[in-house]
């Protein structure tokens, strides 16, 4: 078995999903605290599938991991768990600190034990993959080099601080404990269950609801995109074969300007879904206020795992974005269910 932590939210469903495609990976526990981001109706394709285990808690509570790990043995832990979105760590940091710093904490130090306890076979064949983001790095101006794995801790938000709190735990855990630990810094990613708080999913359900599609500041702003099943290819050749206390960096060589990004966005659908009026659905973007402290630019440099482990992004934005646009097109059910009163709360709190 391998243990995932937040794979009811959007990257470990996707990560859930597709190892469990494969029928010769082994079983997922599947541990998560179904917050407001985390969507049981994501994993409905594995209902009654024995090699799926889902567990309801939080990667905080040590005595529930402990009791998992005995239970269960765990060649590897993947943690995907975390508060995942600047905004609302901007509006209630509380909880970013509670699950990202103390909740991987709590979870380093039951996987530590549990570790600490194995035969020496399974202790060294161990793994620790820790999923965190290139917002730790900070932000870059237009003409800086890209993100590279010793670029310089700079986060900028709540969100970022928080996430890079918790890799410099997964990092003195390696160094102090010899704990076997590999992390990945990945970019933003998108593609099919991704909550539609985050732009890419918001700017397409907004469009295809006739409201305003909400553009921060001037929208030049600049995000490295990477489709989320690369993303799962990425973490899985890490945690196969990357070398223990490394981090890699994970992106797909795809800035692009946030105008840009929603503009692709509604030409997609004006040829998928045409509106009845005629007009492109890029009349409704509207400029809103800035985020505060909003970063300018993040672009990865991904050679490191690309010369190391041969990881290539299978997609490229184009095809990506429209395979996302199509998905979305697809899955009323799935976004009929996630639209909760919560949500339409935040929404008002965000833009109102
Ligand atoms: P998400 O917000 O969609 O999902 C997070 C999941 O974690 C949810 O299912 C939630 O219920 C669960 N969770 C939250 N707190 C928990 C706790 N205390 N215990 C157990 N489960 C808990 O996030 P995501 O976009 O899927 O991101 C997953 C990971 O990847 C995060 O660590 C994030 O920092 C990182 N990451 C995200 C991106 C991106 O673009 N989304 C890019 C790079 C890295
Ligand atoms: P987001 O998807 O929240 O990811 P992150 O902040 O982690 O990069 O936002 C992506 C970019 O889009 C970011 O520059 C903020 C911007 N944005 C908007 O312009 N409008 C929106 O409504 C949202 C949610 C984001």
């Amino acid at each position: 078995m391998i243990l995932v932590t937040g794979g009811a939210g959007f990257i470990g469903g996707n990560f859930v999903l597709d190892w469990l495609a494969d029928l010769d990976n082994e079983g997922i526990i599947n541990l998560d605290k179904l917050t407001y981001a985390g969507n049981l109706e994501t994993l409905e394709s594995l209902r009654g599938d024995p090699r799926h285990i889902f567990v309801h808690g939080d990667i905080g509570d040590k005595e529930l991991v402990s009791k998992l790990l005995k239970e269960y043995q765990p060649r590897a832990i993947v943690n995907f768990a975390a508060e995942s979105h600047v905004d609302r760590s901007i509006h209630g940091p509380a909880e970013f600190i509670a699950t990202n710093i103390v909740g991987t904490f709590n979870l380093l130090e039951s996987a530590r034990e549990y570790w600490s306890g194995l035969d020496d076979s399974a202790r060294r064949a161990f793994r620790f993959h820790h999923v965190s983001t290139d917002e730790v790095y900070g932000s870059l101006s237009a003409g800086d080099p890209a993100f590279t794995e010793t670029s310089t801790f700079e986060p900028n938000s709540p969100y970022s601080a928080s996430k890079a709190a918790s890799d410099h735990l997964v990092r003195a855990w390696f160094h102090t404990y010899g704990f076997p630990v590999v992390t990945t810094n990945c970019s933003n990613n998108y593609g099919p269950y991704h909550f539609p708080e985050k732009l890419i999913p918001l700017v397409i359900l907004n469009a295809i609801n006739r409201k305003p599609l909400p553009i921060y500041g001037d929208g030049q702003q600049i995000r490295d995109w990477l489709y989320v099943g690369d993303h799962c290819s990425a973490i899985r050749e890490v945690l196969a074969k990357g070398a223990l206390g490394e981090t890699y960096n994970i992106g797909g060589w795809n800035e692009k300007t946030n105008m840009d990004v929603v503009k692709t966005i509604c030409s997609i659908l004006d040829e998928l879904k045409p509106r009845s009026d005629g007009k492109s659905y890029s009349e409704q973007i509207t400029f809103v206020k800035d985020r505060p402290g909003h970063d300018r630019r993040y672009a990865i440099d991904a050679s490191k795992v690309e010369k190391k482990l041969g990881w290539r992004p299978a997609e490229t934005f184009d095809t990506g974005i429209r395979k996302t646009v199509q998905w979305y097109l697809d899955n009323p059910n799935w976004i009929d269910g996630v639209v909760s009163g919560a949500y339409r709360d935040w929404l008002s709190k965000q833009y109102k």
